[in-house]
This record gives C-alpha cells, structure tokens and sequence, in this order.
C-alpha cells in the first residue's frame, strides 16, 4: 500500500454516502481505504476508487483491533479518517417508547461505541501521519430532534461530544477531529424512513433548494480533511443546505 498520496479510511463506504465520498475523495487525489462490514461491496467500491478494500465490523473491538494490524502489518500511515459507518439505511422509525433495549443497544453500539472504538484502535496508524484529521460523520438530525429515531438521534449527540473530547485529547498530536452534520440524503438505497412528500418539504424548508446527494459532503469532508482547515478543530459543520441555521 506505498504510495505518495495522502491515505484516508472511510469507513461505512460499500454503499451510500460514504460510497460517494470514497470516490470523490479519490477524484481529489486521496489514496482511499474502503471500510465496511461487507466485504464484496467493500472490494467493489474499493476497484472504483483505485484504492483497497478494509473488512471491519466497527461493533467489535477485535474486529477493529485486527483490522488495525492488518495494517500496520502493511505499513499504512493514515492521514485521514473518516468514521462515517451506521445503522441508517435499515433502521425503522418508532418513538421512543417503543425502541426495544435489543435495538437501541444495537444503534449505540454501531453508531457511536463502534466509532469510539475503531479510532482508539487506528490512533497509531494516525499519530504516523505527519498531521492527520478525523472527521466524523454525525447527523442535522440532532438539531432538529427530529421525531422517532431516538437511538439513531441520541447516537450522532453522542457522536459529536465524543468529537469534541477527541479534539481536546489529541491536541498537541497533530491530529484533528471535527464532525459533519448532512440532512437527508438521498442515495442509490431506497429506505422507508423518509416519504417522497417529506423529501419535498424539506426542500422547500432549505436554503438551498434541491435534494442533497453523497456528492454535497465531499467538499466539506475533503475540507476538514485537508490542509486548507488545519487552523479548525473540534467544530462541526452542518451540510443540510440550510435546512437549520447555526
Ligand atoms: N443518508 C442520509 O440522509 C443521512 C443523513 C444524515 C447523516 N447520515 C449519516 O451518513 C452516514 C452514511 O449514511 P448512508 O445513508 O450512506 O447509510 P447506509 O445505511 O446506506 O450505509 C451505511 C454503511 O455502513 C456500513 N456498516 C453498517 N454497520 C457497520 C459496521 N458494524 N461496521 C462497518 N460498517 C458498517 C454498511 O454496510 C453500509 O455500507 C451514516 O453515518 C448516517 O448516519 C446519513
């Protein structure tokens, strides 16, 4: 995996947002490393990129622990990391009430301890890098508390206060952390958790007026990752076009 290009891992990108921002980060030059739970789509995703695949379940402290090594096995300094793996696509929206423990456990542990613990376990692979960034992945959802998703909602709060400690911690190392917050996207998975209609009132409620797609979060993601933010940590930018104000 030698290469002269900045190295960033994505995680959560076999499909979806994080399929788009592996491939746009690609077209702006970064050598990127596919993550995901799934393998095939990992390697597919990792062929359209010109990068390689990563196979790691970020709920399993082992799993994150083994895919670590692997890399360090292969030398891999990383440069960027981009923690945007979740339950998403396949949850269903229920109050809160409603939430079995089974299914709000099962968000957490995805979604913000599963996060907590991939960093930990690639934190050498980042301190290699002469100055690395971590972005990661929250959701606008948060500041609209937005109705039945309470572990999903609760996950990305989570997320962003871990953001900011992250920032804290590692000032001093050269490393960054900052975490971005997109409103609905639509991606190539179709999901029930938002109606056509819902789609189109959004839109109307946003400043800038059309659905948001994976191609919208690059450039900030791309930013954040970058040299041009290096003065910016523990922040989180909201993508949502508007939708809320901050
Ligand atoms: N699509 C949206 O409207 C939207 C809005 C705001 C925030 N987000 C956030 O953006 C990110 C991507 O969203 P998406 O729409 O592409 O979601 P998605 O559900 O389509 O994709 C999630 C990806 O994460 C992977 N994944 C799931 N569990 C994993 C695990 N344990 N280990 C490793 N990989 C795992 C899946 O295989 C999949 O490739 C998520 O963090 C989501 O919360 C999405």
């Amino acid at each position: 995996m030698n290469t002269q290009r900045k190295t960033v891992l994505v995680t959560g990108s076999g499909q979806g947002i994080g399929r788009g921002v592996a491939l746009g980060l690609a077209e702006r030059g970064w050598h990127v490393l596919v993550a995901d739970i799934d393998e095939q789509r990992a390697k597919t995703v990792a062929a359209e990129a010109g990068g390689e695949a990563v196979v790691v379940d970020i709920a399993s402290a082992q799993s994150c622990r083994e895919a670590a090594e692997q890399l360090q096995r292969q030398g891999v300094v990383l440069d960027g990391l981009v923690n945007n793996a979740a339950l998403f696509s396949t949850l269903t929206m229920k109050p809160f009430w409603e939430i079995d423990e089974q299914e709000w456990n099962r968000v957490l542990g995805v979604n913000l301890t599963g996060t907590w613990q991939l960093t930990k376990a690639l934190l050498p692979a980042l301190r290699g890098a002469e100055s690395a960034s971590i972005v990661n992945v929250a959701a606008s959802a948060v500041w609209i508390g937005r109705p039945h998703y309470a572990h999903y909602v609760a996950s990305k709060a989570g997320l962003i206060g871990l953001t900011y400690v992250m920032s804290r911690e590692l000032a001093g190392s050269g490393i960054r952390a900052n975490a971005v917050t997109p409103g609905s996207v639509q991606t190539e998975i179709p999901r029930t958790t938002i109606t056509a209609d819902q789609v189109r009132k959004q839109v109307e409620a946003q400043n800038v007026q059309r659905p948001a797609t994976p191609d919208d979060l690059v450039g900030a993601i791309a930013f954040l990752l970058g040299p041009d933010s290096g003065f910016v940590s523990g922040q989180t930018v909201n993508v949502d076009g508007g939708l809320t104000v901050r």
